[in-house]
């Protein structure tokens, strides 16, 4: 209880400051919200004022990049293609039991995810092959832009929030506060409700052509306007940091726990979703840290470009991953997409890898 007041009170701090209470007219919002929705609406604001030029000098100032284009969208697709089948495979045939309580975190991770694959693979592709900057499509923009900041801090969050979990079930200390179905959720509901406070109250990042990344400034040559984001910036920073504590602390606690493992299935299940557990970690905390650095040092134009592909890659290397690593994953998609249907589920031999997995199929039920 005591905590919802505590975000009821975080959420509606910046509409006091404005004087009027009149909801149904947009000056009595707080800035940040009427500036969101001019900037949603296409319409000039005193900060992004497109009015200076016309949209073929606008288009300009971007830069094509056709190979560059094609790679993002490609990329984007093949990740949709693969994606969905995944979370498909997740949500029917896995038992959500008690023991698997931890693939409804991966599952909502994986949502994120994969949405978020159109906003940081497939629109950049397109504004790369057209060479778009903020002004040529601002509502477009602005809407990805917002949308994919709340899916990154959301879905990074949740990967540390994942680490947790695994640690307190490796640990077997403070299960009590993860350990029914209501609780991951109110946890996963203040995650929530963080990200869409960071994303509306800060400023948005808009994909640029010229940089190919995600940055802040919209590029409309008004001089004298700072465009930060404070909230992204702590952010990246304390998820880096999160990310890689926590899964080092998982290893170490992974790595004192086998030797006096009682249950060989159990740590059989343990060790295969922390493998997963960490190749998502992984794709979190590789963009999370570049980003981190390109706030904290000056970096050159090449690495914006080179932090936004470990970001594009973050939102569809995770389902390759559980392809590989998760046989029983790698077994339904192989029969979904109609490789030797039928057959592959006999054709398994209790392989090293297949015997990693072999808990989901049943014979190892804990
Ligand atoms: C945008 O800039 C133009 C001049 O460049 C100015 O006339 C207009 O008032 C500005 N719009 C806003 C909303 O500040």
């Amino acid at each position: 209880m005591k905590f919802w007041i505590l975000i009821l009170c975080f959420l509606f701090i910046p509409p006091v400051s404005t004087t009027c209470y009149n909801l149904g007219s947009l000056q009595c919002w707080p800035e940040e919200i009427q500036e969101m929705i001019l900037m949603i609406s296409g319409e000039d604001t005193y900060r992004y004022n497109c009015s200076g030029k016309t949209d073929e000098e606008w288009y300009k100032t971007g830069v094509k990049r056709v190979g560059w284009g094609i790679y993002y969208v490609t990329a984007g697709i093949f990740f949709q293609l693969i994606g969905w089948p995944v979370l498909y495979i997740f949500l029917t045939k896995f038992s959500m039991t008690h023991a698997l309580k931890v693939y409804r975190v991966m599952v909502f991770i994986g949502l994120i995810e994969i949405t978020e694959v159109w906003g940081n693979s497939i629109w950049p592709g397109i504004v790369a092959i057209f060479g778009e900057v903020y002004c040529t499509s601002p509502r477009i923009t602005t809407i990805a832009g917002k949308i994919t900041m709340v899916q990154w801090v959301l879905g990074s969050s949740s990967a540390v929030f994942l680490g947790l979990h695994r640690i307190t079930d490796l640990s077997q200390k403070g299960e009590w506060l993860v350990n029914t179905n209501l609780k991951t959720s109110f946890w996963l509901a203040l995650l929530s409700v963080y990200s869409i406070y960071g994303s509306i109250f800060y400023d948005t990042i808009l994909f640029n052509s010229q940089y190919m990344a995600p940055i802040f400034n919209p590029m409309t040559g008004q001089e004298g306007i700072v465009y930060s984001n404070n909230f992204l910036y702590f952010h990246n920073i304390i998820v880096s940091v999160l990310l890689i504590s926590v899964y080092t602390l998982l290893c170490y606690l992974w790595m004192s726990r086998d030797m006096h493992a009682s249950s060989h299935h159990v740590s059989k299940f343990q060790r295969s979703i922390l493998y997963q557990s960490i190749c998502i970690s992984l794709t979190y905390a590789v963009p999370a840290c570049s980003f981190a650095s390109m706030f904290l040092f000056t970096t050159p134009a090449w690495f914006f470009h080179a932090s936004d592909i470990t970001y594009q890659l973050s939102g569809g290397l995770p389902f390759i991953m559980y392809i590989s690593l998760n046989q029983k994953v790698q077994d339904e998609f192989l029969d979904l997409v109609g490789i030797c249907p039928g057959k592959r589920h006999k054709a398994v031999a209790p392989t090293g890898n297949s015997a990693m997995n072999s808990y989901i199929s049943g014979t190892a039920k804990i």
